[in-house]
């Protein structure tokens, strides 16, 4: 077996103590490249692989799929199409970060079933409507559906409920469409839990296309139109939907979309018309909590997508929904804080408090020589104030310490022979690329797993600009892992 920790072109050890930036670049560069050749032969480039397929976007004419347009979903045709190419045997199949529920839904369709984890409330609620409008209740739900677009009770007078306005979220709405929100959260509750609960869903849907606010990344970012204290925007998000369009146009989607099969599945054959969709379950919390106590040897496979680890901030990008949801300012940094480090703000977690076990998984974070010199370089450049956040530094080594404990969790629940599939993407920060793929796919590796393939997208991604400005360009790999137990 090669060695990764040499340069396997001159078979020249890498340098143990750089000073400079130049020094720490080149060692980065040296380890990168023999773990590249290390797993060389699993590194493939997939041209069916388009960014539309491992993106939202696919989902956009799939009816249930683009209710709620989750920016860092991946799509049912991506999930469909790798359980094509690797089938996975009967089963359960798990999804740690389940999002909006792709991964549950696609699967169930197929007729697995399907378990997730989600700590975003957001997430949840998607989720959740998704289960009801595919459950016993989804007649009663059309037709409550039907009366509301026939009587557009928000349109009414009457009582209002206020929701919670959060530092970030203040002034997102203009006042006759807070008041709208108002009126429609108090008449949701005359209705039973099941409609109560879709009709949350379709507001949580609408909230960012009536508000002076885009999802954008790491933050919110505000239209020129909004009278938010403070903003002073040349921004322009383009048309802001009133109330009345958007809600409409929502419960009809919804009421068109519940009755039909997703047509999908049928191009595919995977499922014989006889054969009943899977069951799907959802687990609300962190899966660093939550994993340690599912059954050992229980699944089939892992379709998932952990957030990655580029300083995006969900708890920010998502605040409009979670403050409609009734989350508070100290609840949204726990939040944050619960999630897998991913943001310059996560904190260290206690890991080895919540599970002794996963020393295996550190051990191997120890031991990884490309990681041990990225998170040095990065050390290096805080302290020389030369990071443009100084916790970048302590996100990206997080982030591998805490995936690696998830990735000892997903060994330790799959069957034997079972398949793990995991979307994510290289990173770059102070002109270092942080291949993911291969240092995660390492880890996997020690923890046990046989690493199948590293399926690499043709059209890999640039990176931030002011990266490029600095760096100049370098393409950074966006991949899709398999590993098998
Ligand atoms: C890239 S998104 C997954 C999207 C999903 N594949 C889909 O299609 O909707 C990553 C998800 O992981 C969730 N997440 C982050 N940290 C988590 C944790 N510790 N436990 C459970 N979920 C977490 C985020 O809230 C986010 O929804």
């Amino acid at each position: 077996m090669l060695n990764p920790t040499t340069n396997q072109s001159t078979n020249r050890p890498t340098q143990t103590n750089p000073n400079s930036d130049l020094d720490f670049l080149n060692q980065i560069k040296t380890l990168d490249e023999a773990l590249t050749n290390y797993f060389a032969h699993t590194l493939t480039v997939d041209n069916c692989l388009t960014r539309k397929l491992v993106s939202f976007q696919a989902n956009k004419n799939r009816n249930y799929y683009r209710w709620y347009k989750y920016k860092e979903a991946f799509s049912a045709d991506l999930v469909e199409y790798l359980i094509k190419k690797y089938p996975l045997k009967t089963g359960k199949i798990l999804d740690p970060f389940a999002g909006a529920g792709t991964t549950l839904f696609a699967c169930s369709a197929l007729g697995y079933d399907a378990e997730g984890i989600e700590v975003l409330p957001v997430g949840q609620k998607i989720i959740e409507a998704n289960i009801l409008a595919r459950s016993e209740y989804k007649e009663e739900i059309i037709t409550g559906l039907e009366r509301w677009l026939g009587q557009k009770p928000w349109n009414t007078d009457g009582e209002t409920k206020k929701f919670e306005i959060l530092r970030i979220t203040n002034g997102a709405y203009s006042q006759e469409t807070h008041q709208k929100i108002q009126r429609y959260l108090y008449e949701i509750e005359n209705e039973n839990n099941a409609l109560k609960e879709i009709l949350l869903f379709v507001l949580l849907c609408v909230l960012e296309s009536i508000s002076y606010t885009r999802k954008d990344g790491q933050y919110l970012r505000w239209d020129y139109r909004s009278e938010r204290k403070g903003v002073r925007s040349t921004f322009d998000k383009g048309k802001i939907l009133s109330f009345d369009d958007a809600i409409n146009q929502k419960i009809k989607e919804l009421k068109n979309d519940i009755p039909l099969q997703d047509k999908k599945q049928d191009l595919f054959s995977l499922l014989e018309p006889e054969k009943k969709a899977g069951k799907v379950n959802l687990l609300k919390g962190s899966c660093l909590e939550i994993s340690p106590n599912l059954d050992s040897n229980h699944y089939s496979g892992i379709i998932t997508s952990p957030p990655y680890c580029n300083r995006y901030d969900y708890t920010r990008t998502y605040a409009l929904e979670h403050a409609i949801l009734g989350i508070t300012e100290p609840e949204l940094i726990e939040l944050r804080q619960a999630m897998v480090s991913c943001t310059v703000e996560s904190k260290a977690k206690k890991i080895l408090e919540i599970n002794p076990t996963w020393k295996t998984a550190i051990e191997s974070c120890n031991h990884q020589e490309l990681l041990q010199a990225i998170t040095k370089y990065l050390d290096y450049k805080r302290n020389k104030k030369e990071l443009n956040n100084n916790g970048i530094y302590r996100m990206v080594k997080n982030y591998f310490y805490e995936m690696a404990c998830i990735i000892q969790e997903c060994y330790r629940v799959l069957k034997k022979d079972g398949l793990i599939f995991m979307v994510n993407d290289n990173v770059r920060y102070a002109g270092a690329v942080i291949s993911i793929d291969t240092i995660l796919s390492k880890i996997a590796e020690d923890i046990g797993f046989k690493i199948e393939n590293i399926l690499i997208l043709p059209q890999g991604k640039g990176n931030s600009s002011q990266q490029m400005g600095k760096h100049g360009r370098q393409v950074v790999r966006k991949c899709i892992y398999i590993w098998k137990k």
